[in-house]
């Protein structure tokens, strides 16, 4: 348990043996550090309970204080001031050295949570949007050093009309393919007709010959259905689609340190259409609507509109809404999770909505099971629209990689050269296309400036990263093993320390509000606290051996604690850079 949450037990029972009925004490930091570490604000709201005096009340909670605390005063009307003893801090810090545990206030009970985050569509590439993939692959790591079983779905979009279009295209380019010739015996062949090149030109065609041409996009359509019914020609051309574009979408989710536990689809829950439509059938909760099978699921209470479920097409289709339900029918036979967790552009919440009150309205989910919407905000370009390339397309990600890499890989030492050059570079842009990305709160829009993010200054990931990185070097060349911190010699310790108390809380915040963004701060704030530490005392040249052993282990500590922050968003530290 972290020193603030152990504190704030104590003071909770330290109420309770003083009569006041409150329900839980909080440590909040000091708004006057002058006065105090931190402040204990109970004697407002206890004395307005009890019709007393504040001040009394907060002078018999200072009464009864044992000596954690040092300087313990009252400011204002009853504001309880209370600065730490230096061994309390000392003694607590000093364990988080080698254990990072000890910053993470864990629940009681540990939960299977199932993340859908990436959900990249096949056959298209992957655009500056799917940057934000990186906010579920945090989370997933974050959940698990809560001590919860996080399980990363990719949930691939390979079942929908995207591949439907890419099937007319290639029919326009080769229509004599064995794949379109309905009387076809023989085998198909093996060898893709596209390459992931190829479709990259091919959809962006595609889709915009959809918007002009009807008849090309009723045909597109059609070839949806056929490779959803499993038409043998049009499902092989499908298999051929998706293991073309799959690898090159896995690529740039590797390279962005993007892992998930499962690689399903949208395909691998087509099992499970019928079965969930016959399920909400059965409960006699569908029926059709202009030749399509819907559920309703608005609510009398309702305040905005709530359109009703989708769930099949008179040609037989399935739609999105059909295969979300689908893909939650199988993920509660296969992993009866706690909660499913979804991370998805936020312009998706209503159609999460429907989704996850269709699921608890059938039953399909039980109430006790959490579906949990974390949406989140558009990256911007400078103009504060959606990112453009100069030409005002789409911007893939890869091009976005692209061009942070040609601002990073310049700032990197002369002397680094060849292979590993390559591979620090590639890192530190990962660091910071990571940090930029998770930094503000999950739902806010955010503008992708370049510079700013590139820059050695300020809240960034190569910031970040080159302070890590700095500190692992310096740790190199100083004799560590088994140091402790020994005494506070002077305010930047002290700083760093008091700092280090504070992170608990920032690791809890973001785990209940599923952001990343206080992390980031931490980050920053440790950094900046350290460096300035750094510059004001001269580590391997202290006089005092117990100082120089407190440096280190302070060195030692900071360095181990912005490694594990920085592992949970999935950003590596360098060797050099
Ligand atoms: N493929 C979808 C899209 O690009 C996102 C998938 C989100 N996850 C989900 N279970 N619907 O819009």
């Amino acid at each position: 348990m972290s020193l603030i949450l152990e504190t704030e037990k104590y003071l909770t029972d330290l109420m309770k043996s003083l009569d006041y009925d409150i329900e839980y004490v909080k440590l909040e930091k000091s708004k006057l550090p002058e006065y105090g570490q931190y402040q204990i604000n109970v004697a407002m709201q206890l004395a307005k309970k009890y019709g007393k005096n504040p001040r009394e009340i907060a002078e018999s909670i200072v009464s009864a204080l044992d000596n954690r605390f040092t300087n313990v005063n009252i400011q204002g009307p009853g504001f309880i001031n209370v600065t730490f003893n230096n061994e309390i801090l000392i003694d607590y810090l000093n364990k988080g050295i080698d254990d990072f545990e000890i910053f993470v206030d864990k629940p009681e009970k540990s939960r299977t949570i199932i993340l859908d985050y990436g959900g990249a569509n096949i056959a298209k590439e992957l655009h500056v949007g799917h940057l934000r993939c990186n906010i579920g692959e945090a989370m997933r790591r974050l959940l698990k050093v809560f001590g919860d079983n996080s399980i990363g779905d990719v949930h691939w979009g390979d079942w929908g009309t995207p591949i439907g279009l890419v099937i007319r295209e290639i029919r326009e380019m080769q229509p004599d393919l064995p794949y379109f010739d309905e009387s076809f015996k023989g085998e198909y062949p093996s060898t893709s007709p596209v390459t992931n090149e190829d479709l990259g030109i091919i959809y962006p065609r595609a889709s915009a010959r959809k918007k002009e041409d009807e008849k090309y996009a009723l045909e597109a359509r059609n070839y949806t259905e056929q490779f959803q019914k499993g038409v043998p020609g049009i499902k092989a051309l499908w298999r051929h689609i998706v293991d073309t574009s799959k690898p090159d979408c896995e690529a740039v989710y590797d390279f962005l340190n993007c892992h998930f536990d499962l690689s399903y689809g949208e395909s691998d829950a087509d099992p499970y259409a019928e079965p969930v439509i016959k399920y909400l059938n059965d409960k006699g909760l569908t029926e059709m609507s202009d030749g399509i099978l819907i559920m309703h699921i608005a609510e009398p209470d309702d305040n905005k509109e709530m359109p009703p479920l989708l769930l099949k097409k008179s040609d037989g289709a399935v739609l999105y809404d059909t295969t979300d339900l689908a893909t939650i029918m199988q993920r509660m036979q296969d992993f009866n999770p706690d909660a499913i967790w979804y991370f998805v552009d936020e312009r998706q919440s209503l159609h999460f909505e429907q989704i996850f009150r269709g699921s608890y309205k059938s039953g399909l989910v039980p109430k006790n099971v959490e579906l949990k919407f974390n949406g989140f905000g558009t990256i911007n370009g400078a103009d504060g629209k959606p990112f453009k390339t100069r030409d005002g397309g789409v911007m893939s990600l890869k091009t976005l990689i692209q061009l942070v890499y040609d601002k990073i890989e310049p700032k990197i030492k002369v002397e680094i050269t060849g292979q590993e050059r390559i591979d620090i570079a590639n890192k530190l842009t990962v660091a910071t296309l990571k940090y930029a990305d998770l930094l503000p709160y999950r739902k806010t829009d955010y503008i992708f400036d370049i510079d700013k993010f590139t820059s050695f200054e300020g809240k960034t990931g190569i910031y970040a990263v080159y302070t890590t990185t700095r500190i692992k070097s310096l740790l190199s060349k100083l004799e560590s093993e088994n140091v402790k911190i020994n005494s506070v010699p002077n305010d930047d310790v002290l700083d760093i320390l008091i700092k280090l108390t504070e992170l608990p809380k920032n690791l809890t915040s973001s785990y209940n509000d599923v952001t990343t963004s206080y992390i980031c701060e931490f980050i920053y704030d440790l950094c900046s606290l350290y460096n300035k530490f750094y510059s004001n005392n001269n580590i391997a040249n202290e006089k005092n051996i117990e100082t120089k052993e407190t440096f280190i282990a302070l060195t030692k500590l900071v360095y181990n604690t912005l490694s594990n922050l920085l592992d949970i968003l999935g950003i590596e530290v360098v060797d050099k850079m």
